[in-house]
This record gives C-alpha cells, sequence and structure tokens, in this order.
C-alpha cells in the first residue's frame, strides 16, 4: 500500500507521564537521537510549559537539526502556545477537551467556549508560522455532532492534523473506524490522526483501525509507555501495519530493539518479557515441537525473522525442550554430545524444568560438560540406590546411603557438620571394605544466580595406592549434586584401576 502514513512519536511527551518517570535533559537529547534514527516522522519532544527543564529540553531537540519534525504540547491558552513557540519547534499540538465530563468537572466551560477557544487557538498558532496539530482530548467520549463541529471548523481555519484522542482508552476497533469516517467527512485539506490508549489492551488495534479507515497519522511510544496502562506501542502498529497490511513506513526496523532497549534503561520501565516484537520471549523458543520446526525452518514457527527487529531468535531448554532443540542449543555452543550422552542430557534438563527451573546457556554447558565426562552407564561398577539426609536447628546432620556395588548392597549411615559432609562420610563409610577412598578436593560453585541456581560440584579422590580421579556433576540440589560427584569420581578411580591391572 502505497498510502504515506506518518509516524507520530510521543514517547518523550505522553511516553514521559508515565507515573514515576522522569528524564533529564539529556536523556530526552539521547532518545530524540535515536527516534530520527529510527526515522520517525515527527518527534513530541515534550510539554514546554510544564517546567523549566521540559523547555530547555525540548529547544535543544528542536535546535539539533534532526530529520523527523519537532512537536511541542500546548494547551489552548496563550502562555503554553508562547512557551512552545519560543522552543522553535516545527509544530505545536494545541489540545482541548471537549467531552461534557471534562468541560463539567474539568474546564468548568461551555460548548460554546471550548469551540471558540479551540477556533482562536489555531488561528493564533497559524499566524506564528508553525504546523498546527489540534487535538480534542477525550474527543471518544465527546457528543459526536460537536466534535464534528470543533473539528471542521479548526480544519477550516488551517490545523494541518486532527487528532482524535482515546484518552481513557475506551475506544474499539469498529468505533475509531467510524469515528475516522465520520471526522474524514469535515476534515476538509487536514490530515487525521489517532492516539490511542491502552486501558483495555486496544491501543494497537484501535489505532490500525483508524489507519485503515483513513487516518494518516497515528501516535505511538516505544514499549507503548504512557499514562496508565500506556498509549499504543509504536513497534506493534508499525510492524503489523507494515507485515499484516502492507503499508510502507520508512522505519529503520532493524533499530527497533536497540531504541526499546534505550528508552527502557533511561525511563526505567521494565518491558515484559512476552510484549510482542520487543519482548525478551518474542523470538524465545522453548518447546520440543517447536525448536524442531524451527532448526529445520525458521518460518514454521516465527512469523517474521527477528533480525528485521534487530533480534536474535534463541533456544531455552525446558520441561518442553526436546531433544532435537537441546542438540541445537549445544551445537551453536560449540558442543557436539553423543548420542546417549544427549539422552542424558535431556532427561537432566527435564528434571529441572519439572523443578520449575528455566536451563539457561550455562546452564545448559554445566550439564553438558558433566555428562560428557561421565562413566558410561555400562562401565559403571557404583550406583546409587537410596540417599535421606537429615539436617536441621539443633540436629546433628546425618546421612544415610544404600548403594550398589558389583551386584551388591551397602548401606552405612554417617554424621557430619553438614550434610554434605554427612553424605561424603557416608559414601566413605559404605565403601571402607572394598574400596577405601578419600575425598582429596571438593569445590562448589553457583553457575548462575538466585538461591535456585544450578550447583556445580568438582571432586578428587583418592584410593589406598594414591590412584586419583577427578569428576564434575551439576544439579539444583548441592546434596544430591555432592553425592552424584563423589560416585562419579569413585567410578573413575574404579576404571582406571581397572585398566592399569
Ligand atoms: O491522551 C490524551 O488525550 C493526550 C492529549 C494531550 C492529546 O495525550
Ligand atoms: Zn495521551
Amino acid at each position: 500500500m502505497n498510502k504515506r502514513v506518518y509516524v507520530f512519536d510521543t514517547t518523550l511527551r505522553d511516553g514521559e507521564q508515565t507515573p514515576e518517570v522522569g528524564l533529564t535533559i539529556d536523556d530526552k537529547v539521547q532518545i530524540a537521537n535515536q527516534l530520527d534514527r529510527l526515522g520517525v516522522d515527527v518527534i513530541e519532544a515534550g510539554f514546554p510549559i510544564s517546567s523549566e527543564g521540559e523547555f530547555l529540553a525540548v529547544k535543544k531537540i528542536a535546535g539539533a537539526k534532526l530529520n523527523s519534525k519537532i512537536c511541542g504540547l500546548a494547551r489552548a491558552v496563550k502562555g503554553d502556545m508562547d512557551k512552545a513557540l519560543d522552543t522553535g519547534v516545527d509544530r505545536v499540538h494545541v489540545f482541548i477537551a471537549t467531552s461534557d465530563i471534562h468541560l463539567k468537572h474539568k474546564l468548568k466551560m461551555t460548548r460554546e467556549e471550548v469551540y471558540q477557544r479551540a477556533i482562536e487557538s489555531v488561528e493564533y498558532l497559524k499566524g506564528h508560522g508553525v504546523e498546527v496539530e489540534f487535538s480534542a482530548e477525550d474527543a471518544t467520549r465527546t457528543d459526536l455532532e460537536f466534535l464534528k463541529q470543533v473539528y471542521g471548523e479548526v480544519a477550516r481555519v488551517g490545523a494541518d492534523y486532527l487528532d482524535i484522542a482515546d484518552t481513557v482508552g475506551i475506544m474499539n476497533p469498529e468505533g475509531m473506524a467510524k469515528l475516522v469516517e465520520s471526522i474524514k467527512s469535515v476534515s476538509g485539506r487536514s490530515v487525521i490522526s489517532v492516539h490511542c490508549h491502552n486501558d483495555f489492551g486496544l491501543a494497537t488495534s484501535n489505532t490500525i483501525a483508524g489507519v485503515l479507515a483513513g487516518a494518516g497519522q497515528f501516535h505511538a511510544t516505544i514499549n507503548g509507555i504512557g499514562e496508565r496502562a500506556g498509549n499504543a506501542s509504536l513497534e506493534e502498529v508499525v510492524m503489523a501495519l507494515e507485515f499484516l497490511y502492507g503499508y510502507k513506513l520508512g522505519i529503520n526496523k532493524k533499530l527497533t530493539y536497540e531504541t526499546s532497549r534505550l528508552v527502557s534503561r533511561l525511563t526505567g520501565i521494565y518491558v515484559q518479557p512476552n510484549k510482542a516484537i520487543v519482548g525478551d520471549n518474542a523470538f524465545g523458543h522453548g518447546a520440543g515441537i517447536h525448536t524442531h520446526g524451527l532448526i529445520e525452518e525458521p518460518s514454521t514457527y516465527e512469523s517474521i525473522n527477528p533480525e528485521m527487529v534487530g533480534k536474535k531468535r534463541w533456544l531455552v531448554a525446558g520441561k518442553y525442550a526436546g531433544s532435537h532443540g537441546i542438540k541445537a542449543q549445544l551445537e551453536s555452543l560449540g558442543i557436539k554430545p553423543k548420542e546417549e550422552q544427549l539422552k542424558t542430557i535431556v532427561l537432566k534438563v527435564k528434571e529441572l524444568g519439572d523443578k520449575g527451573k528455566v536451563v539457561t546457556d550455562t546452564d545448559l554447558v554445566a550439564i553438558a560438560s558433566s555428562v560428557i565426562g561421565q562413566v558410561s552407564a555400562e562401565e559403571r561398577a557404583l550406583s546409587l540406590e537410596e540417599f535421606i539426609v537429615v539436617t536441621g536447628h539443633k540436629v546433628m546432620p546425618t546421612a544415610s546411603i544404600k548403594v550398589k556395588f558389583d551386584g551388591k548392597e551397602y548401606v552405612a549411615s554417617q554424621m557430619g557438620v553438614g550434610p554434605v559432609d554427612a553424605a561424603m562420610k557416608a559414601i566413605q563409610e559404605v565403601l571402607k571394605d572394598t574400596i577405601k577412598v578419600s575425598l582429596k578436593e571438593y569445590r562448589i560453585d553457583a553457575v548462575t544466580g538466585g538461591s535456585d541456581a544450578l550447583a556445580e560440584v568438582t571432586v578428587r579422590v583418592e584410593d589406598a595406592n594414591n590412584l586419583q580421579a577427578s569428576a564434575r556433576t551439576a544439579g539444583p540440589d548441592i546434596v544430591q549434586t555432592s553425592v552424584e560427584a563423589m560416585l562419579e569420581g569413585i567410578n573413575k578411580l574404579l576404571l582406571k584401576r581397572k585398566y592399569q591391572a
């Protein structure tokens, strides 16, 4: 579709109105530069009357010779409009509420007064040679005939853009389409714009409906930030209009993610992981069936290539992971397990997934390297049958263990200074009449942060003939993982003995 639709970014104005956001002048300039690189048509840089810092920020951005047009917000009052004009912006966005609720409770003005003020404001600004955008605040709750009168008249006196503000986000797509069509009938040469809030999660849909019905401009913010539930999300609207409806908006889409990160970092507003396009999970895949399909052909489970918006696809292992996905993930990390080893790795990943843990790349490397270095099942002479450890306040940590060695079962219990110590001693005790082993070295590392971090245990064991072997295991339970490491070390020792004999 060749119809020109302008992208009006209001991250620095409505976005900054997000509760608790406060940007410095430098932050605003940095974001404006990034929005300019992104290719938005208009940057609403701020609301100059609101503070001296805001005035200076808008002035600085207006003077930065960016390609995007710079706009400043003003109420339909002379002081606001003069302050906005003083910043040197290309466009002033002037607004006044038109709904009866606002007239009665906020403005304390009659419809006639609001109508006159809207016209005079547009005329005043036009007289100063700037582009004028007029917003009827709360347009979507305004009596339609009155709204048409206001828009019709401001269009006649020269407003370049007529913005329909869904201030409290109560529109639905059908309603927005109808409203745009109605305003179109009175808009003359003015371009219609839509400004949608996300109170019902419909801001993106309403914006698209407005554009499809003939709006030539839409307002949006990066990451959808803004008052309350936010504004239409720029990245969602842009991608949907381009990919689902065939519009060409002139946005440098590869900078989408970079821009989202910058805005998130400077505003301190976290992007929800499942947010479309820019969320961390937008191109993350966990289910085995999906990763299998993706490895064959990414379009099986991706609507767009993540690189288009500057993101990367990633695969995560968890209980839904399948061996194809885990194999691919390991290969991308330079690890090529054998078929048997892969099965064990997948099993361990699923065990962790069942415990509610997401297995990161770092976890996976730890699991894989411990599995790859393991003694094979056929060669394992010693195996764990049962194991219990008791610990607590004023309780001496005690471990009991049952192992199978050369087909026979052995049981022992030992106390220790802590549960791991008790377990290590119990293992040494259970084998004392067959192979005397001592623990020469024990190390535990947390692979990732958090109390559910994967623990990596490394042990070095020695027999009575000073023969040594090391083993490393990884798992979420430090006692269990330590027991596995110790038994693995002993199995390696036994193998060494066998091959040396
Ligand atoms: O939501 C709104 O009504 C606004 C106006 C200033 C256009 O942001
Ligand atoms: Zn708004």
